[in-house]
């Protein structure tokens, strides 16, 4: 049975992913209007499917242990971007804020004695580890990509076989 502190971070956490996929979703929807980028939209459409698989397995752990999920309002996300590089920027720094989120949750399991959702929280600390390694990478090919079309052409094209972390449970 989880406790109440428990379960209220926890649905904090249902709301993070949430929104994760939402914003993941705008890019996705800005960057289908720009031309040529077809498989970074994929990635980014791909990204955020990902996300709300983490909710739903979050939504699943807090009613099967006693608790009830609750399904939260969303904020709109950022709709459009001054270049895909700034996309990208935003895309990492929003890892970084959810590892942080996932690291509080796994103090509080502890603080809790609640080891079940420790154990359970594994599966997302390993999978932000993956998934801040990924953005990183992305981030600094764009850096060196800089301004040239050509760059970005392989870049789109090597996105095609990057697949987001997490996609196997
Ligand atoms: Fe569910 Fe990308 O964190």
């Amino acid at each position: 049975m989880l406790s109440k502190r428990m379960q209220e971070v926890l649905n904090e956490q249902v709301k993070i992913e949430a929104q994760s996929s939402q914003v993941y979703l705008a890019m996705a929807s800005w960057a289908e209007i720009q031309p040529g980028i077809d498989n970074i939209t994929a990635f980014f459409y791909r990204h955020s499917d990902e996300e709300r698989m983490h909710m739903m397995k979050l939504i699943h752990f807090i009613n099967d242990r006693g608790g009830f999920a609750v399904i939260p309002a969303l904020v709109q996300p950022t709709l459009t971007f001054p270049s895909i590089k700034h996309a990208f920027n935003e895309l990492l720094n929003h890892e970084i804020h959810v590892s942080e989120s996932i690291n509080k949750l796994v103090d509080i399991a502890l603080q809790e004695k609640d080891y079940a959702t420790h154990n359970f929280l594994q599966w997302y600390v390993a999978e932000q580890v993956e998934e801040e390694a990924l953005a990183r990478t992305l981030n600094d090919k764009l850096e060196m990509i800089g301004d040239e079309k050509s760059g970005l052409y392989l870049f789109d094209r090597d996105i095609l076989n990057v697949s987001v972390p997490g996609g196997e449970e």
